[in-house]
């Protein structure tokens, strides 16, 4: 298989991950025939250094002529200061421009990293493995917004088109796990969200799941009291952006957590779903894993790939289980963390 990939490696830590997952990336064509070609695009702060915009023309054009996009991170304290551009914009126009309505975030305990978790062990259990699927490109991170006189607002709105596709999206990956699905939303106070119960009761009718609606503000407080009970959680734009942060921490290290953002086609752009952490940034020491692990997503999902993304997977597990880890993941004093490049070279060997 030929793959198109758009690089966009961004800023602060960004550009060294994105080093690691290419290198695997390569690694994987290679051993399984296939052939990759990169296009390297500007977006973020470094775009606004370059062009004086977060999201150039041409790094669109070019993304969406790429089978697939590979992003780092962007954004840092460089750039927070000017009037009205921020490096984030470059995010939110990515995923609208490609029409990527459906983020899957998932959240898995690696059972190496389990001392991480800051949940008692028998709250956590042996495994936890759940799968965020948040609203990308509508409510109220796109909709009607401004001031007027001394106030300021936002507005929450969806379109039972927009509902119904995300819908759809968490209902096959539910499917294909183990049927169950939370739909959170506010519908005791807000109309948008009895909109989307409406929508789910159409488009969950003989899907064959076992559904459950829960209110945001207990879902936030049962993913802690008892994250066992998910298994797919759908949910709007702006609460999935709030849950998929706190599901990340019970897994206890947010440098191993990839994301995927989908639309109608093959297309995607993943992501790690940490930031830039400009504090580390060029040091060599960032966790590349996350990245690594994104780029197995994009072979499950844009190319259909499974054994190519297995593999990866695989090697990642291997890698923690011999006992490889960056800085972040050190669990003690005794153990020595390896840099960016040596982590990925573990995973390489494992491939
Ligand atoms: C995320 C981030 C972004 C979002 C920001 C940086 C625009 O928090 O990907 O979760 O809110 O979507
Ligand atoms: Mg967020």
């Amino acid at each position: 298989m030929n793959m198109n990939i758009a690089l966009v490696p961004g800023d602060g830590i960004g550009p060294e991950i994105v080093e690691q997952a290419v290198r695997v990336l390569d690694k994987v064509a290679d051993q399984f025939g296939h052939k990759v070609t990169y296009t390297n695009l500007l977006a973020g702060g470094c775009a606004i250094d370059a062009t004086g915009k977060p999201l150039p023309e041409e790094t669109l054009e070019k993304a969406k002529a790429a089978d697939s996009v590979l992003l780092g991170a962007v954004g840092g304290p460089k750039w927070e200061h000017l009037d009205g551009i921020r490096p984030e914009q470059a995010l939110l126009g990515l995923r609208a421009g490609l029409g990527l309505y459906a983020n899957l975030r998932p959240a898995l305990l690696y059972q190496e990293l389990k001392f991480a978790c800051p949940l008692k062990p028998e709250i956590i259990g042996d495994h936890l493995d759940i799968m965020i699927v948040r609203e990308l490109t509508g409510g109220i991170y796109f909709g009607d917004s401004g001031r007027e006189g001394d106030s300021a607002y936002d507005t929450e709105r969806y379109s039972k088109a927009e509902v119904e596709r995300v819908l759809k999206v968490a209902v096959k990956i539910a499917q294909g796990r183990k049927k169950k699905l939370t739909i959170v939303d506010k519908a005791n106070v807000l109309e948008s969200s009895r909109l989307w119960r409406e929508v789910a009761a159409e488009v969950l009718e003989g899907s064959g799941l076992d559904v459950n609606y829960m209110y945001v503000d207990n879902a936030t407080m049962q993913l802690v009291r008892n994250p066992q009970q998910f298994d797919v959680i759908v949910t709007s734009n702006m609460f999935g952006d709030i849950i998929s942060d706190e599901a990340s921490m019970l897994t206890g290290s947010i440098g191993m957590l990839p994301s995927a953002s989908l639309g109608d086609g093959k297309k995607g752009m993943y992501e790690p779903i940490h930031g830039s952490a400009p504090d580390i940034a060029g040091k060599g020491i960032a966790n590349p894993l996350a990245t690594i692990l994104s780029v197995a997503m994009m072979l499950r999902h844009s190319f259909e790939l499974e054994k190519e993304a297995r593999a990866i997977e695989t090697a990642v597990q291997k890698t923690l289980q011999d006992g490889f880890r960056t800085a972040d993941l050190v669990e003690n004093a005794e153990m020595k963390a390896v840099s960016t490049k040596e982590m990925g070279d573990a995973v390489l060997a494992r491939l």
